[in-house]
């Protein structure tokens, strides 16, 4: 069997999200959107249900597939119902949903439930995605209050630049959030992994984090809480062939690394068909033999090399660690310019095998 996996270690994923509560001192709500970042969406759930005060998702059919695996909790869609035929389904499964837009305000309105919902009603306080405008929120506020199809509201919004620690961008936010909500006796959720860690001063009863969950920072700088996070999923394979090669020889499609001394390199089964980046550059870390080393020239389909001249315990069927415990998915992610974030979820084709610590 080829031996490209990645462990996902469910203890892990608990620590984080106690993490995140204690950090926060709020409820939360753990995102588990695009299939939990990759991680497998029901399986976490499934790890967490015990403890936790819900699951955040993108759309309805996320949330289903968490109901038809049992999960009770409650399920926030993230943005809401993309067709008002979909109330009837948000009903029935008891689903929270964000109304981010007046159309979606209008709909409930015109819709007959058999239960009244819980809304979280979103503002745009300066990102510009999604989320009604500070001058239309109090009054969508109250529209919803008086429908009689609304059992509770939740007021949130979204932040922008909240893994920028120096940027005033997310004062800003909040100022515009504070100033929408005054007289709302509601509770509010504003905070994303990097608000929570990153700005205590956000007031919140629900937290939403997502990323750290998965235990990956979202800072290119050090965080006390990023410190304490748990890396959930290692991305793991083997060295497939070894080979000696002289100084002057290249390595891999378009040549894109020449070896300046005799070297030894390793085949990794790993390529970006199981979504390793194929844009990781020459120098991108990688463990071997529980030793640090480097990826060599471009990655392809199903393998990449990788130095194993300094790694003399390294050879045929030594484990590979491309991130994980040791080689942090932000280390990597940086050094290809992306985030940790689209590394998990571009995950693909290799079996993800859970484990406990
Ligand atoms: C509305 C909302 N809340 C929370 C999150 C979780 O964000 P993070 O993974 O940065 O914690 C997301 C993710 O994109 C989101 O869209």
């Amino acid at each position: 069997m080829r031996p490209a996996r990645a462990l996902i270690d469910l203890q892990a994923l608990r620590h984080n999200y106690q993490l995140a509560r204690e950090t926060s001192g709020a409820r939360a709500l753990a995102v588990i959107k695009a299939d939990a970042y990759g991680h497998g969406a029901v399986r976490c759930a499934q790890a967490l249900e015990a403890e936790a005060d819900g699951f955040a998702v993108a759309c309805i059919e996320e949330a289903l597939e968490l109901r038809a695996a049992g999960i009770r909790a409650p399920v926030l869609l993230l943005e809401g119902f993309f067709e008002a035929s979909e109330l009837q389904l948000i009903v029935e499964h008891g689903f929270w949903c964000v109304v981010h837009s007046l159309w979606q305000l209008e709909a409930i309105e015109q819709t007959a439930v058999a239960k009244p919902l819980t809304i979280w009603l979103k503002l745009d306080s300066g990102m510009h995605r999604v989320g009604l405008n500070p001058q239309d929120y109090q009054a969508a506020y109250q529209r919803l209050q008086a429908s009689t199809k609304v059992e509770k509201i939740v007021l949130m919004s979204h932040f922008a630049r909240a893994d920028e620690p120096d940027c005033p961008r997310s004062s800003e936010q909040l100022a515009v959030f504070e100033a929408a909500r005054q007289g709302l006796g509601a509770e509010v959720s504003l905070c994303n992994s990097p608000a929570l860690m990153g700005w205590p001063s956000v007031p919140s009863d629900w937290v939403r984090p997502g990323i750290m969950l998965y235990g990956a920072t979202p800072f290119e700088e050090g965080n006390s809480v990023a410190a304490r996070l748990q890396p959930v999923m290692t991305l793991e394979s083997k060295v497939i062939c070894v080979r000696e090669l002289p100084a002057g020889e290249p390595v891999g499609y378009g040549a894109k690394f020449i070896t300046d001394k005799p070297m030894r390199i390793g085949v990794v089964a790993m390529g970006y068909a199981d979504g390793y980046p194929r844009h990781a550059p020459t120098g991108t870390p990688v463990l071997v033999a529980g030793q640090r080393s480097r990826l060599l020239g471009r990655v392809s389909m199903d393998m990449l090399c990788i130095d194993l001249t300094d790694v003399p315990q390294a050879g045929l069927g030594s484990s590979v660690e491309l991130w994980g415990k040791n080689i942090l998915a932000s280390e990597v992610a940086l050094a290809a310019d992306t985030i940790p974030y689209q590394l998990f979820c571009n995950l693909r084709r290799v079996p993800l095998v859970y484990c406990e610590g």
